[in-house]
């Protein structure tokens, strides 16, 4: 199979982590005989600097005509702290998953048997955990209206959402839950808010369509508390735009570290894969960060162009670190894993964990 992937590092950590995904795919080429070209494209504040503009008319281009994009962060410090800049890097993600259609954002949380010490939570309640967020990402607060009074004293975001917005990840929350464990919990402030009980009314309709499938509600002030007393209790979890960017950070905790989580946005074109994390300016350029949740990414990408076994592989090599207790400081702080050595060690094993055993060793026997 031969695949083009735009490749969009961003900011911070972006570049570090990605390059351990771009190792990983290489990897899987070389493993299953797939032929993966990239073309790496500029977003965000690095953008900003080279182009005056978080997304460039050519990076656009780049990822309309790829058959996948891998994207790693976008943010940047000088940019947080400047509440008038007219333009910021997080604008360039947000125009690229509206231009592209990205409706659906997916971020599973699995919590590995390994980590669990990682996680404040206890480990009895967290073990086990396997959820999925339906994030909606191209709607509501996000995009609606925004205003700020010109003796900026007022200021306010519109949330809007029409039915066809709910319906249409509704519909693969509902096709997602029959192949898992066949519930899903709609995320809303509906005793509260009117785009709220737009999505209660619409997902129950929706949901006549799939009667194997249990459908609960939860306010969303309840949901932050019972992903933390009792996270078993979600298989997938559907919600709008601005909640799902809230909880999905949150269910980070249950898995350890935020450098874990994975996700795909899906819709009307090209798909993209990215960690769920952000550009964690401090850590760039010092081969720290975490580059799991990338290589899962990669792995959401492989399943997205139906190369099933070669997505388990990816998987596969990255529990065989968690369980060997090789990981970057977030995941062990007593044995520091540089970022590319995790890519290096995640890449060895998937091109043949038996032939390249003594590679793989080596790399982990250097490490004090
Ligand atoms: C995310 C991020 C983005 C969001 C930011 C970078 C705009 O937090 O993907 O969760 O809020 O959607
Ligand atoms: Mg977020």
């Amino acid at each position: 199979m031969e695949k083009k992937i735009a490749v969009l590092a961003g900011d911070g950590i972006g570049p570090e982590v990605v390059a351990q995904g771009i190792k990983a795919l290489d990897a899987v080429g070389a493993r299953f005989g797939h032929k993966f070209t990239y073309c790496n494209a500029d977003v965000g504040a690095i953008a900003i600097d080279r182009w005056g503009d978080p997304l460039p008319e050519s990076t656009l281009i780049s990822c309309v005509e790829s058959d996948a994009i891998l994207f790693g962060a976008i943010g940047d410090p000088k940019y947080d702290n400047d509440p008038n800049a007219k333009v910021r890097p997080e604008q360039g993600l947000l125009r690229l998953r509206k231009s592209l259609g990205l409706f659906c954002n997916i971020r599973p949380v699995i919590t590995h048997p390994n980590l669990l010490h990682l996680s404040p939570l206890r480990p009895e309640n967290i073990e086990g955990v396997d959820l999925v967020i339906y994030r909606e990402l191209t709607s509501g607060i996000y995009f609606g209206e925004k205003h700020l009074s010109d003796d900026k004293m007022y200021a306010f975001d519109k949330c809007e959402y029409h039915v066809v917005e709910i319906e249409r990840i509704a519909h693969l929350a509902f096709k997602a839950a029959q192949n898992r464990k066949k519930k899903v919990t709609l995320v809303d402030k509906a005793n509260v808010l009117e785009t709220s009980r737009l999505w209660r009314r619409t997902v129950t309709k929706v949901a006549k369509n799939y009667p194997d499938i249990e459908l609960d509600f939860m306010f969303v002030d309840n949901a932050a508390m019972q992903m933390i007393i009792c996270p078993k209790q979600f298989d997938v979890i559907l919600t709008n735009n601005m909640f799902g960017d809230i909880i999905s950070d949150e269910s980070s905790v249950l898995t350890g570290s935020l450098g874990m989580l994975p996700s795909s946005s899906i819709g009307e074109k090209t798909s993209l894969f990215e960690p769920i994390h952000g550009s964690y300016p401090q850590a760039a350029g010092k081969d720290i960060a975490n580059p799991i949740g990338t290589i899962f990414s990669v792995a959401l990408m492989l399943e997205n162009f139906e190369l099933h076994e070669e997505a388990r592989t990816v998987r596969n090599a990255v529990r065989f670190c968690l369980t060997k207790g090789i990981g970057t400081p977030d995941i062990n702080p007593n044995i520091k894993y540089t970022c590319s050595q995790m890519g290096d060690i995640i890449s060895a094993w998937i091109e043949d964990e038996r032939l390249n055993q003594a590679r793989i060793s080596e790399s982990v026997s250097t490490i004090i």
